[in-house]
């Protein structure tokens, strides 16, 4: 689309304020799904089977060193809610870890398909405006289905009450980004 043909409607952000969002609200997600796994690892990381959920974790610590530093270069301002991340990713990572390692997996498979959603919005949105952006979030993409994959493979749909406590993180996850994309 060529900047003449680029309607800006009342109300509508500026594009450069719509990037600023987007990087805010996937620094707020990858550090809120780092904060998921180290919260699964303190329940569960000294198991023999807690390779699956280590190698998670080491992709979501890389995915959010890129947003981390990606909001230094471009000067966002990260969001509001950082200290409410810190504490809900963790306690969601250790509280479903308790209920046992399935409903951990149950946990990854619901935020996963909800980043991979919000990131599959966000690189439709962006098309081909920011392409250093776009590399990013369909690199991490691919890495959050391949999370959503091994949570489905290491049992996920065998937790306790799996709909209704995927049902829960799912909505919890989209509240979440809502407010980031806000606060
Ligand atoms: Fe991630
Ligand atoms: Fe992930």
């Amino acid at each position: 689309m060529s900047e003449s043909s680029e309607r800006e409607l009342p109300g509508d952000l500026p594009r450069e304020a719509v990037i600023r969002r987007m990087i805010r609200v996937d620094h707020a997600g990858e550090y809120g799904a780092r904060r998921i796994y180290e919260g699964q690892l303190a329940v569960l990381g000294r198991r023999q089977d807690a390779d699956p959920i280590r190698h998670m974790a080491a992709q979501e610590k890389r995915h959010l060193d890129a947003f981390d530093k990606l909001v230094g270069e471009r000067r966002v301002r990260p969001t509001a809610l950082h200290p409410l991340w810190h504490v809900a990713g963790y306690a969601l990572g250790a509280a479903t870890a308790l209920l046992g390692r399935e409903a951990a997996m149950a946990c990854t498979v619901a935020v996963e398909e909800v980043i991979d959603e919000h990131y599959q919005k966000q690189a439709a949105a962006l098309g081909g405006t920011d392409p250093e952006l776009s590399g990013m979030i369909e690199t991490f993409r691919a890495e959050e289905i391949e999370h959503r994959d091994i949570g489905l493979a290491e049992g996920a749909e065998r937790a306790p009450a799996y709909a209704a406590l995927k049902g829960a993180i799912k909505a919890g996850s989209r509240l979440a980004i809502w407010l980031a994309e806000r606060l």
